[in-house]
């Protein structure tokens, strides 16, 4: 087996889990991030500390977007045999407010790994990409084999379909298998501040109000982190291109994860509803039948579990997360 592979964005949210699964595993990986300023950097580092613990894991602080970069990694990526590349500036909201760090981060940087990728010939590239693509479900299922009705609704996700389109453009000459993987909401342990369950936590449970764009019953498709990462993990032995969505095909309500927060912190819910600043999808809704006729993976882990995990996690490190800056 090779044992050698790059995660891009390891000190993000899911790039941390997924380092943390591959090294575990026995897997040597040169971890990159900019540890950009998108979201409180002092959790990326909190989660880097605890990467650097195992000796396997060799970090660059590297930005993608700039093709300098890629000298560096080239002295030390030979025998890769796969790349992760989960690094992206991610959010919708912050997309309208700052469009230009989006094509740098993820149009720009994207085509750059997919370059990279191509010339040092590596067999796998693993492209995060986002149920955003696709805008609201309505009354229909999101399924990965209807993009030309695709129109993304805000800059973030035009940045991610972007990336999506260059990359299949630029490896179809190539022996390369790439993967798209499109995540829905995912949460958990070492979660993102501008994402709104552990906003929610963190409301919750230090008391104070609680804001909830719109009236919260928008419904996602909340997805636990180990099973995205078990999804990830099973992409490696997966040899042909596909695009996978990874979801939940449970679709629950703001107000209701409010409520399960309730109960697992036991504490209540100071709401205060702000009209949404822009509109994002109602409904968001998987179809799974793709990922789980190719990989065999569906989701296991219910709500109820992922947020009483996720809340204990808050409550241990509370100290530290009372600190972290939530936006
Ligand atoms: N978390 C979710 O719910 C979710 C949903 C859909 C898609 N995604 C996608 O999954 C991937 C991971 O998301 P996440 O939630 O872990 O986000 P994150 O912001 O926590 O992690 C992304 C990391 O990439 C780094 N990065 C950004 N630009 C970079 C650059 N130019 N060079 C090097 N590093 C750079 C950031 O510093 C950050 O640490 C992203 O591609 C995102 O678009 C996430």
């Amino acid at each position: 087996m090779d044992k050698k592979v790059i995660v891009t964005g390891c000190s993000g949210f899911i790039g941390f889990h997924l380092t943390s699964a591959l090294l575990d595993k026995g897997y040597e990986v040169i971890g990159i991030d900019s540890l950009n300023d998108a979201y409180d950097v002092n959790l990326k580092k909190f989660r880097l500390s605890k990467l650097e613990e195992n000796k396997d894991l060799n970090f660059l602080n590297l930005n993608l977007s700039n093709l300098d970069s890629y000298e560096e990694l080239s002295k030390l990526s030979d025998g890769t045999s796969a790349v992760y590349h989960m690094a992206a500036r991610a959010g919708v909201r912050q997309s309208f407010i700052n469009p230009e760090n989006y094509v740098d981060d993820n149009t720009v940087a994207t085509t750059n790994i997919a370059k990279f990728t191509k010339s040092n010939n590596i067999e796998k590239l693993v492209l995060a990409s986002t149920s955003s693509v696709y805008g609201d479900s309505g009354e229909l299922l999101m399924s990965e084999n209807k993009d030309e009705k695709i129109q993304p609704p805000s800059v973030y996700a035009s940045t991610k379909l972007s990336g999506e389109i260059l990359t299949k453009i630029m490896m179809e000459d190539t022996s390369t298998n790439l993967l798209i993987p499109r995540f829905f909401t995912v949460y958990g342990p070492y979660g993102r501040p501008d994402m709104s369950i552990l906003r929610f936590i963190h409301w919750i449970i230090e008391e104070k109000e609680v804001l909830v764009l719109g009236d919260g019953e928008q419904m996602r498709s909340f997805t636990y982190i180990d099973d995205v990462v078990e999804a990830l993990l099973l992409m490696m032995d997966y040899k042909e291109s596909n695009t996978f969505n990874i979801g939940s095909n449970t679709t629950v309500s703001l107000n209701d994860v409010i409520k399960t927060i309730e109960k697992y912190s036991g504490k209540k819910a100071k709401i205060k509803n702000e009209e949404r600043a822009y509109k994002d999808p109602d409904v968001v809704r998987p179809n799974l039948e793709n990922i789980s006729n190719e990989l065999n993976w569906k989701p296991s882990t219910n709500i109820e579990t992922g947020i009483e995990k996720t809340v204990s996690w808050y409550s241990e490190n509370k100290e530290f997360l009372n600190d972290i800056v939530y936006i």
